[in-house]
């Protein structure tokens, strides 16, 4: 898809100007989830053709796109869905800030490195909330890990904007970081991110979004001629 290359070419750069310059041109972020917007509803767009390389400028892009996907599937209304790219964007930009050994680590993280690790929510929002005011977009870059991380996960809000919002962009989270590389991982199969969304008691309707979305093409005609 030829609008890819632009938006991961344009996130690279703004992630460079934000860790070099402390510079964040809020404008351009909101001309770029426009830009995604109109990708992701005029295309038909599947997990495939995004980049599984697993660079951060990537990993941000693949899950804007995967969150719009499932907003516009539960039909969220269009200028919260804008909203929303923008948050996911943004979403892992504490990690800017991260040391590289942790981010970097070939293996697992042991627990004080993965307390320092869980910090990049907070360290984001932090970040985030000197650039703009928008709830939607602070909570996305703050809460959005707080889904799927033990058995005792908050309940989503579902009369709440910024909680739909982080929690769409909670379940593409997962599934870009369970589909692409990672220095500690090799890419997994569609099937393992359906069982991890089971696991964290994601419901059918938005299992059977993330179905469509990554599981290759031809498997689902033969599901579908089978039922
Ligand atoms: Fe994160
Ligand atoms: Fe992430």
């Amino acid at each position: 898809m030829a609008g890819l290359k632009t938006v991961y070419t344009k996130e690279q750069r703004f992630l460079w100007k934000l860790q070099n310059e402390r510079n964040m041109d809020v404008n351009e972020l909101k001309r770029l989830s426009v830009y995604i917007y109109r990708m992701v509803t005029s295309n038909n767009i599947h997990y495939s053709q995004l980049s599984n390389a697993g660079y951060l400028h990537h990993h941000n892009v693949n899950v804007a796109i995967l969150a719009a996907l499932l907003g516009i599937n539960i039909e969220i209304e269009v200028g919260l869905i804008k909203r929303m790219i923008f948050g996911c964007l943004v979403h892992d930009i504490g990690k800017l800030w991260t040391i590289p050994t942790i981010l970097d680590k070939p293996g697992k993280l042991d627990m004080v490195e993965k307390g320092i690790m869980d910090t990049h929510t907070m360290l984001g929002h932090s970040v985030i909330s000197k650039f703009t005011q928008d709830e939607v977009i602070c909570a996305i870059v703050r809460d959005h890990h707080q889904y799927f991380t033990s058995n005792n996960n908050p309940e989503i809000d579902k009369n709440d904007e910024k909680s739909i919002c982080a929690y769409l962009c909670s379940i593409a989270d997962v599934m870009d970081a369970m589909l692409s590389m990672r220095c500690y991982k090799d890419v997994l199969d569609p099937q393992s991110v359906i069982n991890e969304l089971i696991k964290y008691k994601v419901t059918d309707e938005y299992i059977n979004m993330v179905k469509n979305i990554i599981f290759p093409k031809e498997a689902q005609k033969v599901a579908k001629t089978s039922n």
